[in-house]
């Protein structure tokens, strides 16, 4: 076995062995669950991708003289992905003749090598440098980096999946990695009608029920365990004080699961869960006390037209 799969492995048996049973959905990401992803990025409910990209179209023109300056910027992304947004700021910052490199972060060396190819097609005079390493090296390299201004983006509302503490431990970390005059461009879903959070993350066609669901058939095929899945099922709530939508993977069965990996088997009750994912949604002043006790100010919040989603920019 590889060390991915062995840490993979050692992190399922840690999860399915403690009571409650939970998994990270950072193992979301197989290729069927990149595929799933950028299914569930395209539907009508799934409404953050829409609003972060009006946010940009509609505000590019203000971002940019947010973020301009004399000296030369690396607009580091973490967490690169297809681009579809970034891709209208870029654009846009090239057009206006700014001076930057961008650096895609991605852990998927495949992703990157076709974000490039695309992006040397579509924004000629665009300066790429991608980043293979995941969020962690990637603050190693923000740390280490010559002289010329950082701009982060974090986008998607990717901090919204980091559980509980984490979110200011990471940010923290981001801002320790970076320099006085460094910004970060954060993407951020915002509480709302707690009705339309629920169908973006339980959608009617059941994609991302499949996407939750692909994470036992990743776990068969990486990790030869014996899921069933059908005796499983997706299930959403969503907590309007805390602005916490959960996922979970509920046992439709009392039933054992044996993985060859771990060498172990695991019994799950009829109705016990796994609890697989947060999608913590926030308000404008929380995110004011994020930024503060990260050690970064405000500069900014760019918001779409129904204040759904927040861009927020902060400086360091
Ligand atoms: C990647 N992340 C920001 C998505 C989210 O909204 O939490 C993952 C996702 N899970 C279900 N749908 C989308």
């Amino acid at each position: 076995m590889d060390t991915v799969s062995t840490v993979f492995a050692q992190e399922v048996h840690e999860g399915l062995s403690q009571h409650p049973k939970r998994l990270s959905s950072k193992y979301f990401y197989d290729e069927k669950g990149d595929q799933l992803f950028q299914a569930i990025m395209a539907m009508p409910s799934y409404y953050l991708t829409q609003c972060e990209f009006e946010i940009f179209t509609q505000q590019r023109d203000k971002i940019y003289e947010a973020i301009k300056s004399d000296e030369p910027i690396r607009l580091v992304e973490f967490g690169a992905g297809d681009g579809y947004k970034t891709k209208v700021l870029l654009r846009y910052f090239v057009e206006q003749e700014m001076e930057f490199t961008y650096h895609p972060v991605d852990i998927s060396e495949h992703i990157l090598a076709e974000l490039k190819g695309k992006l040397a097609q579509e924004i000629p005079g665009l300066a790429v440098e991608p980043l293979n390493m995941d969020y962690f090296q990637a603050l190693d390299y923000l740390n280490h980096v010559g002289e010329g201004k950082n701009v982060v983006m974090f986008l998607g509302s990717n901090i919204g999946n980091f559980v509980g503490s984490d979110a200011t431990k990471f940010l923290s970390q981001m801002a320790a990695s970076c320099q006085p005059g460094d910004q970060l461009l954060m993407g951020v879903d915002l509480k709302k009608d707690p009705h339309l959070i629920l169908e973006a993350y339980n959608d009617k066609n059941g994609i991302t029920a499949q996407f939750n669901l692909n994470l036992l058939n990743r776990m068969n095929t990486e990790l030869g365990a014996n899921f069933d899945v059908t005796k499983f099922k997706h299930y959403e709530s969503y907590n309007p004080e805390n602005g916490e939508a959960r996922s979970y993977i509920i046992s439709m069965a009392d039933q054992d699961v044996h993985i060859t990996e771990t060498g172990k088997t695991y019994h799950f009750d009829y109705a016990e869960y796994i609890h697989v994912e947060i999608s913590k949604k926030y308000d404008l002043p929380e995110l004011e006390q994020l930024a503060e006790k990260a050690g970064y100010t405000v500069q900014q919040h760019f918001t779409d037209c129904k204040s759904y989603f927040v861009d927020t920019l902060w400086v360091k």
